[in-house]
């Protein structure tokens, strides 16, 4: 292990997820599937964190762990809980939030979906109706026209690909669905809200007379390798980069339609994003299988890999082959806007994130314009199906009494964004 450091210029903080943390909302696709009884430890997400009555003790965290900007999401179904009509007190709310973050000297950067949908959009079809392109547009634009003074950094929409595959393929995720045809329509228009959106953020923020403005959308994206090496493998791999990776960064990022979502350019010719943002875990073996519901493909983790607490293997070079990969495509600065992971005794997050951001570094030093770093998660929360139990947090919560308390490597964290970076002796006292 040796000491690193990142550019003066370097954002580092955390990300969340509106529906993961804040509770209190009853008007949402997840509030009713855990009513429904499908999270598998129990749980519910109608508390969480509390973060709606806790976001001043919560910033002040963030303060506290020395964040430079922080990735929040914005409930659409607080909004706009009818459709068409839109709440003031909601909007007055995610504003004073905002300012204080501002008021903190953190830089918010803002998502617009992150999995969860308005009751109303989910009665409706939620993103398999083509209406929801000009729904989100509609929505997109009522939220900017109310905060994009403050913020100049947005995120339209968080992982279409694992929405779609955890909703209509594995049916795990509402509306519990298995039908793969409804994952390529879902594409398709989340592609082209996204683009719609991308439009919207800038016509608005132009008008306001804002120069800054940064918009992108959150890419999930996990490494696939062939198990044995072998050309059928390859061929596999090749064949879940496209259906899982390719459809979506061609489609949000440059407006190409690939087959089966559809073809052509339909919203016209462009390039849809002013940073390519990457959420990145881990990577999977790829084999084959004979399995037609499972697209021939056996998914498995590396024999005798370093795993996490839901068994996914620790892949800190995947997170340097990906950022090369898409900057030599793209050529925009890159935002990870997510990278943690599960890990309830703390016991190898501190490794974890030094490791990613070691990547980082050595990726900045080879010239990849790598700008901010947001660590999944600032505290422990729910986490969709498998709720409150799976622990990615830098601080513990114990969501009885609704306790903060900063982990080990919380605290590695927040000295590595005081100095932006990792000494000699931060190795010795962290990872000793
Ligand atoms: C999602 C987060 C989630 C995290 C860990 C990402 O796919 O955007 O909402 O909590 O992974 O599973």
């Amino acid at each position: 292990m040796e000491p690193f450091a990142l550019p003066e210029t370097f954002l580092l903080g955390t990300a969340t997820a509106s529906l993961q943390i804040e509770g209190g909302d009853r008007n949402n696709s997840w509030y009713r599937w855990a009513e429904q009884g499908h999270i598998t430890d129990g749980t519910h997400c109608i508390v969480a964190n509390d973060h709606w009555n806790r976001a001043k003790e919560d910033t002040a965290l963030m303060k506290k762990l020395n964040h430079h900007t922080y990735r929040m999401g914005l409930e659409w179904a607080r909004i706009e809980p009818i459709k068409g009509k839109f709440d003031a007190e909601a909007m007055a709310h995610y504003r004073a939030e905002i300012e204080l973050l501002l008021e903190n000297n953190i830089k918010p950067l803002i998502t617009l979906h992150h999995f969860s949908n308005p009751l109303w959009l989910e009665d409706q079809g939620a993103w398999m109706n083509p209406e929801v392109i000009d729904l989100f547009e509609a929505y997109t634009a009522h939220v900017v026209e109310n905060l994009g003074d403050l913020a100049s950094d947005w995120c339209t929409i968080n992982e279409p690909n694992v929405y779609l595959y955890e909703g209509y393929v594995e049916g795990i995720w509402p509306p519990g669905e298995k039908n793969i045809l409804k994952y390529f329509k879902g594409a398709r228009n989340m592609i082209q809200a996204h683009i719609m959106a991308y439009r919207k953020i800038h016509e608005i923020r132009k008008r306001m007379e804002q120069t800054d403005t940064m918009v992108g959308f959150a890419h999930h994206e996990r490494v696939f390798d062939p198990k044995t090496g072998s050309r059928l493998e390859m061929l596999l791999c090749r064949f879940y980069e496209r259906l899982f990776h390719e459809i979506f960064v061609k489609g949000m990022a440059e407006g190409e339609l690939l087959l089966p979502v559809g073809s052509g350019h339909p919203r016209g010719f462009g390039l849809y994003m002013d940073y390519f943002g990457l959420n990145y875990y881990t990577r999977d073996l790829i084999s084959l299988s004979l399995n037609p519901a499972a697209l021939f493909a056996k998914m498995e983790v590396r024999q005798g890999a370093e795993v996490n607490d839901l068994g996914w293997e620790l892949y800190p070079e995947g997170l340097y082959r990906l950022c090369k990969k898409y900057y030599q495509l793209y050529s925009v600065p890159i935002f990870i806007t997510e990278n943690g992971t599960c890990d309830a005794r703390d016991a190898f997050r501190t490794r974890y994130i030094y490791d990613h951001l070691f990547q980082i570094s050595r990726l900045i030093d080879e010239g990849v314009d790598v700008r901010r770093f947001y660590h999944w998660t600032l505290m422990d929360n729910f986490e969709w199906v498998e709720g409150l139990s799976a622990r990615f947090g830098l601080v513990e919560v114990d969501f009885e009494s609704q306790k903060r308390a900063i982990r080990p490597s919380g605290k590695f964290y927040a000295e590595i964004c005081e100095n932006r970076s990792v000494t000699q002796k931060m190795i010795e006292k962290y990872l000793g």
